[in-house]
């Protein structure tokens, strides 16, 4: 499964990075024919960024998963971009993190991108 990030003020790249993903940035895809999993950041009181709504407009069919950094000091708005794309595209939001988050959240997303990945895997043999 491709990750496909949006990261503006860096938080993401560092996330991912620290997790020793290998994870592609949104403004460097231009064709896509593979799910992918998609991880951005909320800005502008809870919006889902303008460059990752373009983005799933043209490619939303191959999007299995999201999660989602933002910062709790938003209160209700904490990550608000997630649970926008997980309810417009219909695929669950894998989690939510702060900032470049932790320890912690670096092995649950792991663990989430494994799960989506074996889900996956079923479906295409069950489809057969
Ligand atoms: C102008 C601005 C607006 C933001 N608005 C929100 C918001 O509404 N909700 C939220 O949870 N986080 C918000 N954030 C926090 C970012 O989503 C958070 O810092 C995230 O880690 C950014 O990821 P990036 O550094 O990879 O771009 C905002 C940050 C900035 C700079």
């Amino acid at each position: 499964m491709k990750i496909i990030y949006y990261s503006l003020t860096g938080n993401i790249a560092r996330f991912l990075s620290r997790a020793g993903i290998d994870a592609i940035p949104l403004a460097e895809v231009h064709e896509l024919h593979d799910p992918f999993i998609l991880v951005t950041g909320t800005f502008g009181f809870g919006e889902v960024p303008k460059p990752v709504a373009d983005f799933l407009t043209l490619h939303h069919t191959f999007l299995r998963g999201v999660a989602v950094s933002g910062n709790k000091n938003f209160g209700q708005n904490f990550g608000k971009a997630g649970d926008t794309i997980s309810a417009q595209y219909n695929v669950p939001l894998l989690m939510k993190f702060e900032l470049h988050g932790n320890e912690h959240d670096s092995r649950l997303f792991i663990e989430k991108v494994a799960e989506l990945d074996e889900n996956t895997r079923r479906e295409k043999i069950q489809s057969y």
